[in-house]
Order: C-alpha cells, then structure tokens, then sequence
C-alpha cells in the first residue's frame, strides 16, 4: 500500500469520518485512524445513537403502560425485556457503525486501525492492537479526536456502581435508585431513560437550575414536566464525596445556600458533569497551542499553530459539544484544505435535548441579548393552543421566539414540544436566511401540526396570534 496521503484525519467520530468522506468527495487521498474496533466515535458507540435507541424503547414502554389504554388500546400485562431493549440498542449501533465502513469502502478512504500519533507535521504513525507500528506520511492532518467524560474530586468512575454515560446505557438490570450528579443533557436523557423503565431518579444539580445556560423560563418549565413525571431534583447541591460500600453508593452533597450536608444511599451513580477535549501526547509533544480549558486553539480556517495541522469537533476551542457542530467543521476543514471557501456559522447551531417532550435551541438567550445590549422582543405561543398538540395529548411546552426590536430579524428560538429537535430546523433555515419573525408569520403553515405554533410565536411578537 502506498503509504503518502493527501489527508489523514485522526478519529471517526461524526466531526472526523464526515470530513474524510467529504475530503475523498474533493479528489483527495484519504485516510482515517481510528483505535476503536468499530467506526463512528462517542456519538455512534456510546453516545448519541444508543442513547437515543433507549430513549425511543424506554418511552414506548412508558406509552403502553400508562397511556395506550386511554386512547382505547388495552393490552395484556406489559412487562420489561431490558436484555431485549439493550440487544435492539446494539443492532442499531452496529448497523450504524457499518455503514460507516461501507460509505469509507464507496469512497475509497482508507481505514487506519489502531492508535494515531502525529510525529511531526506530515507523519502518523499507527499503532495496531498487536502493537505493530506503520508510519503514514500526509499532506493535511485533522485532529478530529473529540472529547472524554470529566468526573468529580474524589469520585472515581468504575463503570459499576459509579458510572459514565457509557455505563448507564448498558445496566444489566434496573436500578432501584439512581442518582445522577449534574442536570445537563446526559444527566437528563439518561434520568428520563431509567425513570421510565422503573428507577427512582435523583438529579442533584449543582446551580440553582436545571440546563442552567438555558433561559429561566425554558428551564423552570422543563424542569417542571421531569418534576411532574416523577424525577425528583435536589438544587443548588454541591456534591463532595461518592463511596461504594458493598455494591451500594453512599453519596455525601451539601447545599450551596443553607450549607446543609447531606448524606444518602442508592443503587447508582451517573456522574454526568461535562466532558472534556480529548488530547493525545503527540498533540503536547508537538506544542500544538491549548486554551485555558485544554481545547485545541484554532483560527477560523480550524488551523492549530502548526502548519498543516488543522482540528475540529468537541477537541477544539470553538462552539458547543455536539456532533452536528463537528460534523459541519469536518465539511467546512475539508473544502478549505481543497482551496475551497469551507465555514461554519456558529450563531446558527441547534441543540435539543431528547427527552420527552423534547427541547430544542438554537441562537441566542435572552440573558445572552441583555448582556450584548441588544433590544430584542419575544414571541411565546402555548401548545395547549395548538390543535395537532391537543389531539395527540402531547400540549406540553410552547415555543418562544426572539427578535430584534427594531429590525424583527430572529434572533433566538427556544422549544419544548415532544417534536422540538424537529420543528428547531425551521427556526435554523430562518435564521441562516437572515428572516425576520415576519417572515416565518407569512409563511403558510400546514394544518394541523406542531408546526403552527412556531408560525404563531412570530406572530405573538406583534401580539396577534389567532389562537391564543
Ligand atoms: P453538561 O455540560 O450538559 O451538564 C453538566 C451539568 O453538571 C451542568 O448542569 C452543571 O451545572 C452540573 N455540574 C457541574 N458540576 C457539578 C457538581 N459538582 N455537582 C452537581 N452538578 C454539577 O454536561 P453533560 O450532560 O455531561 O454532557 C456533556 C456534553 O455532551 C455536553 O457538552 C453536551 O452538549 C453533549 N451532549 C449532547 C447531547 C445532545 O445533543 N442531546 C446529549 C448528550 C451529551
């Protein structure tokens, strides 16, 4: 095998893999390391996809116990297959993984198997799992190596009693009680998940919020529907200390306000507070510059300071964590590596929680607005006023619309609506259009859908929703 590259991209997560597929759609010669035994990354493996796989089961469980019969749907006794719900995770994971390997095979990259190590600016050297090193020379390297979970002090993550989102999305049985340390995406997913199937669920959550860089109004309403459906949330709690002891874990918190210590037993442990840039020691070896968070620093053209050497995804300084964000930088870093104009617009990145019902985001917040001193106006429409919401018992959230006080253009969206991650690609489509709350007034709507009441938040900035 000829071993000289025009790129090489190190990771096949969504960031990494699109950008070697869209570099070998340019007419470069690529090729793609990865240590994992499957393509794909955190998102495909362990994160997004199954995820969202125990999301979907876990909630239709939920629906045929507590719901079917009201809509005149009886059934006989439901009960749980977990082994069967973890085994439909995992085709869904594998299948996804595959066609990876297929769409590399179409497009002619090369799958480099085992650990990428930059050596210097135009050399990798791949270590396979027999320990057998090749070196690979490229013309363009992209560091799309992505992010690991964090933990707290003193709370080590065993992946039995103290777990990752890794470990709790493959529990053999369910928890009794399961405490999750931090109210953010993984936190909540992950709560809906177990609470759904059985758990007791406890979110201790450090600010005094949930999703706490979210809107107050969009959060206190979220957090009343997981209230509502039976997660119980310790606030403002600062948790200091997780032992197990015989297979149980004894959680020490104290609350940031009244200072009170807390100590309590349960079954399990998510700790799900962040997650952080995953570097490798060529990357400090090389001196490739890093920002205070120990992300990779890169300019808009996603160059590190070395020559050559360019990164993108949840490993870099810019924007959120998400794989569509990484996926968008692989297109932009391979366009530009070919001599095309790639970019990203990041005041234009979705994100949706996918718990039920749903919430999505995308722009700016109002807190964002009011320290930009930026006049803005806002557009709130319930679902309880939206007829499609109504007949499908699903009139939980509204969708609030902000535009700027004197231009009307959009400057933010924010949904909670069991179709949020969906229906946050028209406010995305507007916003990326540079459309003012007008705009999305006058453009017809189709009867009935959820749809309408994004259409009608617009039309409630001017104060004149029909139907609320
Ligand atoms: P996160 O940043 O979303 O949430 C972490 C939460 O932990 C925050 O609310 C924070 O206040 C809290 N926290 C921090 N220290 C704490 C302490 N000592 N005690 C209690 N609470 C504490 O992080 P998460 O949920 O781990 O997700 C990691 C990344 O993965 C995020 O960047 C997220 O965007 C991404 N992700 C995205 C998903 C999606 O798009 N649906 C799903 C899952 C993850």
């Amino acid at each position: 095998m000829d071993n000289n590259f025009d790129v090489i991209v190190l990771g096949s997560g969504p960031g990494g893999y699109v950008c070697a597929i869209r570099s070998a759609q340019l007419g470069l010669k690529t090729a793609c390391v990865e240590i994992r035994k499957t393509l794909g990354g955190t998102c495909l493996n362990i994160g997004c996809i199954p995820s969202k796989s125990l999301l979907n089961s876990s909630e239709m469980y939920h629906k045929a116990q507590k719901e079917f019969n009201n809509l005149g749907i009886e059934t006989g006794n439901i009960k749980l297959n977990l082994s069967k719900m973890m085994d439909n995770k995992e085709k869904s994971v594998s299948s996804l993984t595959k066609g990876i390997e297929f769409l590399f095979k179409k497009n002619k990259i090369t799958h480099l198997k085992g650990e990428g190590l930059i050596s210097s600016s135009d050399t990798v050297i791949v270590t396979d799992d027999r320990g057998e090193k090749k070196t690979y020379k490229a013309k363009n390297i992209v560091i799309g190596t992505g992010s690991v979970h964090t933990t707290l002090p003193g709370i080590k993550i065993d992946e039995k009693t103290i777990v990752s989102s890794t470990g709790a999305l493959s529990f053999k049985k369910v928890p009794k009680d399961l405490f999750v340390i931090g109210g953010g995406y993984i936190g909540l997913e992950l709560s809906s998940v177990w609470k759904r199937l059985g758990s007791n669920v406890t979110v201790l959550e450090f600010s005094d919020r949930i999703i706490p860089e979210m809107d107050k109004d969009v959060s206190t309403e979220f957090q009343k529907i997981l209230t509502k459906q039976g997660i119980i949330f310790k606030l403002d709690s600062n948790v200091t200390g997780v032992k197990v002891i015989k297979n149980k874990a004894i959680v020490d918190f104290t609350n940031n306000k009244s200072a009170k210590r807390e100590r309590l037993e349960c079954d399990k442990v998510l700790v799900a507070v962040g997650r952080k840039a995953s570097i490798g020691k060529d990357v400090s070896k090389l001196d490739i510059k890093l920002d205070s968070k120990k992300k990779i620093k890169v300019n808009e053209k996603f160059e590190t300071s070395i020559k050559n050497i360019y990164a993108i995804g949840d490993v870099i300084d810019k924007g959120p964590m998400l794989a569509h964000k990484a996926e968008d930088e692989g297109i932009a870093v391979a366009e530009i590596i070919a001599g095309q104009a790639g970019h990203v617009n990041y005041d234009v990145i979705p994100a949706v929680i996918y718990t039920s019902p749903e919430v999505a985001t995308v722009g700016k917040t109002e807190k964002q607005l009011k320290e930009e001193n930026v006049k803005y106006k806002v557009g709130k429409f319930p679902f309880l006023a939206n007829s499609r919401a109504k007949v499908n018992n699903n009139t939980e959230g509204f969708v609030k619309v902000m535009a700027d006080e004197k231009t009307d253009k959009v400057l933010g969206v924010a949904i909670i609506s069991t179709l949020a991650g969906t229906l946050i690609a028209e406010a995305a489509i507007a916003m990326e259009f540079g459309a003012s709350a007008e705009d999305i007034a006058r453009t017809c709507h189709a009867h009935p859908t959820h749809s309408e009441a994004v259409k009608e938040a617009a039309m409630a900035l001017d104060k004149r929703p029909i139907h609320f």
